[in-house]
């Protein structure tokens, strides 16, 4: 198994690095690569950990050795916010990142599983997509827009307003990452309940979340330790869809056909081609039915931007 990581030496590149050398299976490879001179540091660093999974450091000039031959690439390339700005306002800049990586991946690696970590996520896959549908290379189940986040700050929640065990926790969280289509689904926890009031403070706690760790950071960048946590997770899902195992279900933000966006997170089925099966999301309550029905059109105009930003 082959992970390559791109943008390997910031926040979360750091920590999700670090999670992959101490979890993924013995004989893997590990790429980091990043634009910043330290990445070779990280990469010599982190090689001195006694786990079976090489590691190799890759700088600005090299993103296609970084890639060749990669099974899954995470991408967490790209700015973080700061406090008084929306994911949406890292869009400039990050498109243009995340459209090299792209073009990188059409280059070495185009059978790879691609989770995309960059915000805003909404628009960067979609830029992702546009990019491996023209080189002709597109394999919509093998692009993910990464909202593990979401779903394990939820778990944190539930379990700390309910008093129970988080291991035990289950949340499914839909739509996209940003804000309102940030939304989870707590009428479907089970093993717990939530008045009215409680899902009423609660989803939006879930939606804000981000906000309130770049808050609580105070212009020190937005969440990486928590989100390392979360991409290696999510990756350890993909390794074990790939090397065989059918019974592994997450959630993640793919491209649906006639669905309620061209792209919204689903549960979906992973195995040994990414995403095997979009699963449905279930049954919604009232509230549930009626923020999915309003937060459609800001997720619309997201990935709309995404793909005009690729037609240009
Ligand atoms: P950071 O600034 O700490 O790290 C970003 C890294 O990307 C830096 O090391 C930088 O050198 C590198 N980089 C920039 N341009 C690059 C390029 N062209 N190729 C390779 N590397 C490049 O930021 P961070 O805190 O790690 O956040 C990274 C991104 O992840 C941000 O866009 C942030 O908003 C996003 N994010 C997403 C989620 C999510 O849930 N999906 C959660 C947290 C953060
Ligand atoms: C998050 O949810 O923490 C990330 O998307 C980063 C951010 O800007 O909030």
């Amino acid at each position: 198994m082959k992970v390559a990581v791109l943008g390997a030496a910031g926040g979360i590149g750091q920590a999700l690095s670090l999670l992959l050398k101490n979890g993924l299976p013995a004989g893997s490879e590990l790429a980091l690569y990043d634009v910043a001179p330290v990445v070779p540091g990280v990469a010599v660093d982190l090689s001195h950990i006694p786990t079976a999974v090489k590691v190799a450091g890759f700088g600005a000039d090299d993103l296609d050795a970084a890639l060749v031959d990669a099974d899954i690439v995470l991408i967490p390339a790209g700015m973080p916010r700061k406090p008084g700005m929306d994911r949406a306002d890292l869009f400039n800049v990050n498109a243009g990142i995340i459209k090299t990586l792209a073009e990188g991946i059409v280059r070495s690696c185009p059978k790879a599983l691609v989770g995309v970590i960059t915000n805003p996520v909404n628009g960067t896959v979609p830029i992702v997509a546009e990019v491996f549908k023209k080189a002709g290379t597109y394999d919509a189940s093998r692009v993910f827009g990464v909202t593990t986040l979401d779903v394990i700050r939820s778990e944190a929640f539930v379990a700390e307003l309910k008093g129970v065990d988080v291991s035990e926790v289950k949340v499914p969280v839909i739509g996209g990452h940003s804000g309102t289509t940030i939304l989870p689904l707590l009428s479907q926890v089970e093993g717990v309940t939530f008045t009215d009031e409680e899902v009423a403070a609660l989803t939006p706690r879930i939606q804000n979340a981000g906000t309130e760790v770049v808050n609580a950071k105070a212009g020190g960048g937005s969440a990486t330790l928590s989100m390392g946590a979360a991409a290696a997770r999510f990756c350890f899902s993909l390794v074990k869809g790939l090397q065989g195992d059918s019974n592994v279900v997450d959630y993640a933000y793919v491209a649906v056909d006639n669905g309620d966006a061209p792209y919204f997170a689903h549960p979906v089925r992973l195995g040994k081609n990414g995403v095997e099966e979009i699963l449905s999301y279930g049954e919604l309550s009232a509230f549930e039915q009626k923020a999915k029905e309003d937060m459609l059109a800001t997720l619309n105009k997201d990935i709309q931007e995404g793909v005009d930003f690729m037609a240009k």
